[in-house]
């Protein structure tokens, strides 16, 4: 018998740091009204200067251990997109300072999709016997690689950690990972794209002068990756759907991927799934990238909207590009 990847933790971390569009408004060429019409957001946790990623993935990954009742996992798999250093991987580090001693611990890059990509390869390690119990975490400090001068994106960035565990299980409990829709389309890689720091553009190249390079921050088409978002996401919905055999108006909770209310509203529009079914949090805490899941799943299980039994639609989107669907039956536990 295939054995499943099944929920049985989640806790997430947020910054104290609350950043309102009117701070931002003080700063850049925007205002307030012009943030929440367009994206739904009305502010963002940044970090403090000197926190890393890992700082916060610890935080989360340590409150889903707690709610999954154990703290023993045997892989640790970090998603994100601001690793503490190029090398190493930021997991190794999160699981020895959560304690986990010598398990196997990687990190997986897929910008916003990462949580997605995570949890699936969590799965196969689950389902090929490589481990019995993961914590998956997404996390990150955009804050660090948003241009404070590109008002394009760093009203829209946030950050954060969100962190499940997964254990082996039985592919009809409730919990039970309903497949992985995954894909990407790297002749679009330049559409979101941090250039500078990596083999093809090292930092070196383009540090001549004392300010920080702008090759060295995050930027984004904002325009056609909304539109590849909204096609992609419903694509890779309608995928897992059809896999996990259900209608799409009985899916209790869509959890998308936290970039864009519109993109939200325009994905359940096209599934024909009712946007109040639509979660969102992106209000309060902006696009977490690979946090984002995560994140949503806490604050709708902690607003009481998630409740054991319910029908739960995951998809996400992000740069390469790259995207994902997966699906569960809210199953009975109490988040970190
Ligand atoms: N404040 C005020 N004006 C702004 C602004 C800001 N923060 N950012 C852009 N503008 C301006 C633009 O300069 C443009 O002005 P112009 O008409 O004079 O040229 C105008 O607002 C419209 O810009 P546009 O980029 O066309 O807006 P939009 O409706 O596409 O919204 C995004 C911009 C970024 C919010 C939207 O494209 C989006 O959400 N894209 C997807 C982002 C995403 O999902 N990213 C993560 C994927 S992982």
């Amino acid at each position: 018998m295939i054995r499943a990847a099944v929920l049985a933790g989640l806790g997430t971390y947020v910054p104290s740091r609350v950043i309102t569009n009117d701070d931002l408004s003080r700063i850049l060429d925007t205002s307030d009204e012009w943030i929440r019409s367009r994206t739904g957001i009305a502010q963002r946790h940044w970090a403090p200067p000197g926190t890393a990623t890992g700082d916060l993935a610890v935080e989360a990954g340590g409150r889903a251990l707690k709610s999954s009742g154990s703290g023993d996992v045997d892989l640790v798999v970090v998603a994100t997109t601001t690793p503490d250093h190029p090398c190493p991987a930021t997991a190794p580090g999160v699981a020895h300072r959560l304690g986990l001693n010598a398990v196997a611990a990687y990190d997986i890059a897929a910008v916003c999709s990462g949580f997605v990509y995570a949890m699936a390869s969590a799965a196969g390690a689950i389902a090929a016997g490589i481990a019995d119990r993961v914590l998956v975490i997404g996390a990150e400090t955009y804050s660090t690689i948003l241009n404070p001068e590109d008002r394009t994106t760093s009203v829209i960035f946030g950050d954060g950690a969100g962190a499940v565990v997964l254990r082996a299980g039985d592919p009809s409990e409730p919990g039970a990972l309903l497949g992985h829709d995954l894909g990407s389309d790297g002749s679009l890689k330049d559409l979101i794209i941090v250039p500078a720091g990596g083999s093809r553009q090292p930092v070196a190249a383009v540090a001549a002068s004392g300010d920080r390079p702008a090759e060295t921050y995050f930027q984004m088409e904002g325009k056609p990756v909304f539109r590849h978002a909204v096609t992609r996401m419903v694509a890779s919905s309608e995928a897992i759907l059809h896999r996990a055999g259900w209608a799409p108006e009985s899916v209790d909770w869509f959890v998308g991927h936290q970039a864009n209310v519109r993109i939200l509203h325009a994905v359940a529009d096209q599934l024909g799934i009712d946007r109040d079914r639509t979660v969102v949090n992106l209000d309060r805490v902006g696009n977490t990238s690979a946090a984002s899941i995560p994140l949503a799943l806490d604050d709708a299980a902690s607003r009481g909207l998630l409740t054991p039994g319910d029908r739960v639609l995951m998809s996400a989107f992000g740069g390469g590009l790259t995207w994902g669907s997966t699906a569960l039956v809210w199953p009975e536990i109490v988040t970190g």
